[in-house]
């Protein structure tokens, strides 16, 4: 089995690199990607780069080009629940693109046509992840993602969201990776650590949680991929 683990930067993939501390390194597509091999499971870590472009293509490569059965993409995320804290887990159950707006053509917001708005991730994946948080005594949400190319840091934008898609958290490359997954029938689990509440300071919260709550997510990664088969 080939597993496919995403981060959108450094930070998010470094704890699993210094984790498996073997690796080949492979270059493609503008990217580097990192085969780590685990007995009868091998892992393609890479980090995506930040957006729902650059995710989308590392999704699309590590499929299509690596073989990846199963994606899971490990890093942090704005939260708007206000149960969220700084430093829990969340399990996106379904990713939705909040940046999305041909409402003029009569549509929702977050919506494209010939898509939908929700895009479900895989249930078994995210079973697994609750479990092994259970076990691990790691406080770990199940909820809805918003993902656009844009970091949240407003109050304003942020209830806009939470109004409209009834999101429990926000970030920047859930969603595209969860479209990939879903047409190319790849199942995909997002674990995101909360690291700020996407308000008005949340720039300062994220830069002082980005590297504990990106380390908290991995960890778990890390302990599923014990697990997985
Ligand atoms: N990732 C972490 N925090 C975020 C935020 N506030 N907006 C978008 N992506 C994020």
């Amino acid at each position: 089995m080939t597993i496919g683990i995403l981060g959108a930067m450094q930070e998010e993939i470094s704890p699993l690199l210094d984790h498996y501390k073997t690796y080949e390194t492979i270059a493609f597509g503008g990217n580097t990607f990192y085969k780590v091999s685990l007995g009868d499971k091998t892992l393609i870590i890479a980090c995506s780069r930040i957006g729902k472009v650059h995710s989308s293509l590392s999704a699309a490569t590590m499929i299509l080009y690596f073989g990846c059965n199963k994606i899971i993409f490990n890093g942090v995320a704005g939260g708007i629940n206000p149960n969220y804290k700084i430093g829990d887990l969340v399990i996106g159950e379904k990713l939705c693109q909040h940046d999305v707006d041909i409402t003029i053509f009569g549509h929702p917001f977050g919506y494209f046509s010939e898509g939908k708005i929700f895009t479900q991730t895989n249930e078994a994946l995210n079973k697994l992840a609750k479990e092994v948080a259970k076990e691990s005594n790691i406080t770990i949400h199940q909820g809805t993602i918003a993902t656009g190319d844009q970091f949240v840091s407003s109050k304003e934008r942020k209830e806009w969201i939470k109004k409209e898609f009834n999101a429990d958290a926000i970030e920047m490359e859930g969603a595209s990776v969860a479209v990939v997954c879903d047409n190319l029938n790849t199942p995909l689990c997002v674990i995101r650590a909360i690291s700020d509440n996407a308000g008005d300071e949340a720039l300062i919260s994220y830069e002082e949680f980005l590297e504990h709550s990106a380390k908290q997510s991995a960890a778990l990664v890390i302990k599923m991929i014990e697990k997985i088969n």
